[in-house]
């Protein structure tokens, strides 16, 4: 059992905030993404929960306990690093066995753990080979039946298939998450590949520059991004952003686009200046009729879809339509949008305004 609560949570490292007032909470047996781009701090909050680093300030509770200042042994929390380091003058049995003889555990005892979990991990036939002449995917699996044959309370996993091609790194994902799934423990998994979040969480973490975007299910964080960094990391082609000045009450139901009334969900929030009308690609649609047109650029053909580029008054957009829809590069098409699926947001603050649809996905974000 373990559920973690970040309250808080800061790291300076001298005059550098790497974690800035982290908040959010992983429920017990979750399959948990901290997703962001590069130096956004990823690493710094995981191993802040292992243990590796202290906080400068905020809470880490464990099952409702604060363990923020203990060190690493005293919170069984697993680390599985993004380079699986193995020892390498021991086979594969006393790689995995490792962990529980320096507990002490009795020889026969950590015989059958260790059989137990290489037979989850389906690597008993290589149990008396050395980890030197082992694949990738080998060594990986024995560097995580060492992680978990300690039954930890929670493992955190950094970029665990960083380090794989891109066809056996999908491969490893499915296994890890299976793998997950049969055993039910907590887990962290720190990636800066949104798709790899999407596919494998059960809720995400979206950190930039030290702050947490948003967190939600990959539902609620592709739907409704709270803030315009989040729309545009989460999706390819990421939500289009169409400008425009207004001023909006709260309650309002449409905004103008270039002369245009178009509809939105119903805002509780206002705004006023440089606003932004957020759409993803999928909620567009071609017409020959319509008032709000655009120039075709280009159009990029996918087999069962297409991503047809577009000028408008607004600004540059993508569209994902329906691959047999005739499009040509040169030719004007009138643009709709579903309008239940719009994020309007306030361009200098970055934020999402709070409407009828996404108020219950920000509330806890
Ligand atoms: N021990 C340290 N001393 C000084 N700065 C550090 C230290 N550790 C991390 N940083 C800085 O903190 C920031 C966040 O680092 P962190 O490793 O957490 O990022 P990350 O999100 O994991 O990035 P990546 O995707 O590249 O692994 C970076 O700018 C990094 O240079
Ligand atoms: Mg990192």
């Amino acid at each position: 059992m373990a559920k973690i609560e970040i309250r808080n949570l800061r790291k300076e490292f001298g005059a550098f905030t790497a974690v800035r007032e982290s908040s959010f909470t992983i429920e017990d047996g979750e399959f948990f993404m901290l997703l962001g781009p590069s130096g956004c701090g990823k690493t710094t909050t995981l191993r802040m929960i292992a243990g590796l680093e202290l906080p400068t300030s905020g809470e880490i509770l464990l099952d409702g306990e604060e363990i923020s200042q203990r060190p690493p042994s005293q919170r069984d929390i697993a680390f599985v690093f993004q380079m699986f380091a193995l020892y390498p003058h021991m086979n594969v049995r006393k790689n995995i066995s490792y962990p529980l003889v320096s507990q002490g555990m009795p020889k026969a005892q950590v015989r059958a753990k260790v059989d137990e979990v290489a037979g989850i991990l389906g690597i008993r036939d290589i149990l008396d080979r050395p980890v030197g002449g082992l694949s990738g995917g080998d060594r990986q699996r024995v560097a995580l039946g060492r992680a978990i044959v300690r039954e930890p309370k929670a493992f955190m996993m950094d970029e665990p298939l960083g380090a794989l091609d891109a066809e056996f790194r999908e491969h490893m994902a499915e296994e890890l998450r299976a793998l997950h799934d049969r055993m039910g423990a907590t887990t962290v998994y720190v990636t800066h590949d949104q798709l790899e979040a999407m596919q494998m969480g059960d809720k995400i973490v979206v950190m930039n520059n030290a702050v947490v975007e948003q967190f939600g299910t990959p539902q609620d964080i592709y739907d409704w991004p709270a803030t315009m960094f989040v729309a545009d990391f989460i999706g390819s082609p990421s939500m289009n952003f169409l400008r425009f000045d207004g001023k909006l009450a709260p309650g309002a139901t449409h905004v103008g686009l270039n002369g245009h009334d178009m509809r939105v969900p119903e805002l509780r929030e206002g705004a006023e200046g440089k606003l932004v009308f957020g759409v993803r690609p999928e909620h567009i649609t071609l017409t020959d009729a319509g008032d709000y047109r655009a120039e075709v650029l280009a159009a990029e053909y996918l087999g069962t879809t297409q991503i047809v580029t577009l000028a408008t008054p607004n600004g540059e957009v993508k569209a994902r339509i329906g691959a047999a829809q005739k499009v040509a590069a040169g030719e004007t098409v009138g643009l709709a949008f579903r309008p239940d699926t719009v994020t309007v947001f306030d361009e200098a603050s970055g934020r999402a305004l709070r409407s009828a649809k996404n108020e219950g996905v920000l509330a806890h974000g």
